[in-house]
């Protein structure tokens, strides 16, 4: 296809703001899709399909538009919606000239959308302001309108009008399309190269690999190279999605298509790299690649220690999908068997975790989600702690944690308990726009920590629902932290060992040893509970002795009750961890991690 015919965008929306439907009305309008196959949210249910090996997921959608008696081909790319994604988002941006806005017409511009316009703007894309669900009586078009233009720097009337329910607008979106986005250039005797922005496993077809060309082309049964690593595959099949899979000759510059090649595992071939072809290699990559990095990590132990090999087998299937997972063996005496994680945030974590439970069925204890942390000790050696049992002992010169750039939408009704939040999670205030009269931008440099704990349900509680939150890493900066350990008995249990700011560090001694305190049942000596750190102890409770005697509730008489409590007293042993001399219900350590 002529580059000069051809028109790459996106579709940049918050979470229901109605980018599938509008999607579908899109596959109607350029025929791609047949009235008596429409479904709603058509390739929202393609993907659930390629879930069960049936299909591909469509991430880039093929249309072909009429206009001024030309065809031209567009495509669709899909970028994913949240924060711990925004390598990808990048990524996915970079295969684009263009990008839609795309507003509720009822709710006005949300944080995690702005988050990606800025992101859009950085990469150079042409952005078109769209005004979703129009048809809707709540909706306030002139009010957002005026909201977009003052954003965007564009005249409210230049704001789009559509609806995705009923189809209206959405052809004047798409002639918009052909008029405002550029057309993609790139250099056809070049070598080639082809960006990945995205790779999917599929159980019956392997990886397939979402690329936009830049320079030269690919052909079918050519020998290709991964340009990161080195690696060389031939391409079993090349084609574009419409939406459904449709094999080609080859993908020229501009075109957004597919490749397969028959691995197995996402990680050959890995979002951001370049490929190039292997008899013409070009020398660069189109960009720097960059590793995914986890952020967050988390202990994940199955509850039946005889499960760790299932946990193993489930994380290493995971892994096939999902190259920014990453996983160690890890033992811990109160836990027993399992793996330290990384995550790229949050949400990836809570995604993983259900994953693992409902698809295969695994109950697990994930301990408190930490931070990377660059601690240099008095040598001046740097460790990067993943862990809080990494944490040097001894004196420490430096520790630095990740702070990051979070950015709060809000009614500026909630102004006040925003700040007093991020203040109380040792948030630097960086400035406060307002969007209209009535709504705020609030900028805070915080660090990640206090942000990947119970930050966003506590924002929502303090403002009714109402505030919408973004962040993005800056860098790592120097903080006094500390390790605060909790003993039983003198013996540090390595579960509840938590990485905290001193200032936090009493708070965090105090509430793990009152609720420890309360968990663990009475022993025949007194065990004390305390948080210490280093070998100072900053807490303490004690939880007294019982002389364990069962029996002694039964005053003589009926035999086979107290059979039926010796039974279920020795059922309880089953389920109890030894730490040193005391005996902990397991219970006790699934109730202390999970937050309240
Ligand atoms: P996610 O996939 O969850 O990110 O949502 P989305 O942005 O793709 O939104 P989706 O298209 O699923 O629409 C969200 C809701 O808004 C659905 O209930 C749609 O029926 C509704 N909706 C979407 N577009 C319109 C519209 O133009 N008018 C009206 N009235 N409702 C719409």
């Amino acid at each position: 296809t002529d580059p000069e015919m051809i028109r790459n965008f996106c579709i940049i929306a918050h979470i229901d703001h109605g980018k599938s439907t509008l999607a579908d009305r899109m596959l109607q309008l350029t025929g791609v899709v047949q009235p008596r196959q429409m479904k709603a949210q058509y390739l929202d249910r393609m993907d659930i399909e390629r879930e069960r090996g049936i299909t591909i997921k469509s991430q880039a959608v093929r249309m072909p538009w009429e206009h001024a008696e030309d065809t031209y081909a567009f495509h669709m790319i899909d970028t994913p919606g949240h924060v711990d994604f925004s390598y990808e988002v990048s990524r996915s941006l970079d295969a684009c000239e263009g990008a839609l806005l795309l507003v509720d017409a009822a709710q006005g511009i949300e944080a995690q959308t702005l988050a990606n316009l800025y992101l859009a703007m950085e990469h150079d894309l042409v952005i078109i302001p769209v005004l979703n669900k129009i048809d809707l009586p709540a909706a306030m078009p002139d009010k957002y309108a005026a909201e977009i233009a003052g954003l965007i720097g564009c005249e409210p009337e230049e704001v789009l009008r559509v609806s995705g329910k009923t189809g209206e607008g959405v052809e004047e979106l798409l002639d918009r399309i052909v008029e405002e986005v550029p057309a993609p250039e790139g250099d056809a005797e070049a070598p080639a190269r082809a960006m990945i922005f995205d790779s999917v496993y599929d159980t019956y077809r392997g990886v397939v690999t979402f690329v936009r060309v830049v320079d030269g082309s690919l052909g079918h049964r050519e020998k290709i190279r991964m340009m990161s690593t080195g690696a060389t595959h031939e391409l079993l099949e090349i084609g574009v999605s419409q939406p459904e899979p449709k094999p080609t000759q080859g993908l020229g510059i501009g075109e957004v298509g597919y490749l397969i090649t028959g691995v197995k595992d996402v990680r050959q071939s890995k979002v951001g790299d370049t490929v190039t072809s292997q008899a013409r290699p070009a020398d660069e990559l189109i960009r720097g690649y960059q590793e995914p990095r986890p952020m967050v990590f988390s202990g994940l132990f199955p509850i039946d220690g005889s499960e760790f090999p299932v946990l193993r087998e489930a994380l290493e299937k995971l892994q096939l999908n999902d190259a920014a997972l990453n996983f160690e063996p890890e033992t811990s005496t109160a836990l027993g068997f399992g793996f330290r994680v990384g995550f790229l945030g949050l949400l990836h974590l809570e995604i993983t975790r259900e994953r693992l439970e409902q698809e295969y069925n695994l109950e697990l204890i994930s301990t408190a989600p930490n931070v990377v942390y660059e601690v240099t000790d008095e040598s001046g050696e740097t460790h990067q702690v993943t862990n809080p049992s990494e944490f040097p002992e001894g004196k420490i010169a430096d520790i630095r944690e990740p702070i990051v750039d979070a950015t709060v939408i809000v009614p500026a009704e909630f102004i006040g308990p925003v700040m007093e939040l991020c203040q109380s999670r040792r948030g630097a205030m960086q400035g406060m726009d307002y969007l209209s009269e009535e709504r705020v931008e609030i900028r805070y440099s915080m660090p990640l920590a206090e942000i990947v704990f119970d930050f966003f349900d506590n924002l929502k509680s303090r403002t009714k629902g109402y505030a919408s939150l973004n962040w993005q890493g800056t860098g790592e900066q120097s903080a006094d932290l500390v390790k605060v350990d909790i003993l039983l008995q003198g013996d540090k249990v390595d579960a509840f060992s938590a990485i905290t700011h001193r200032d936090q560090a009493y708070d965090y001694g105090v509430k793990m040893a009152s609720k420890l305190k309360d968990l663990i049942p009475r022993q025949q000596f007194e065990v004390p509970v305390q948080a210490a750190i280093g070998s100072r102890i900053i807490a303490r409770e004690n939880i007294r002795a019982i002389r364990k005697d069962v029996l002694s509730k039964c005053y003589g008489g009926d035999i086979s009750r107290k059979r039926k409590l010796l039974e279920k007293q020795k059922e309880g042993k089953k389920r109890m961890k030894m730490v040193g001399t005391v005996e902990v219900p397991q219970e006790a350590f699934i109730t202390a991690l999970s937050s309240e």
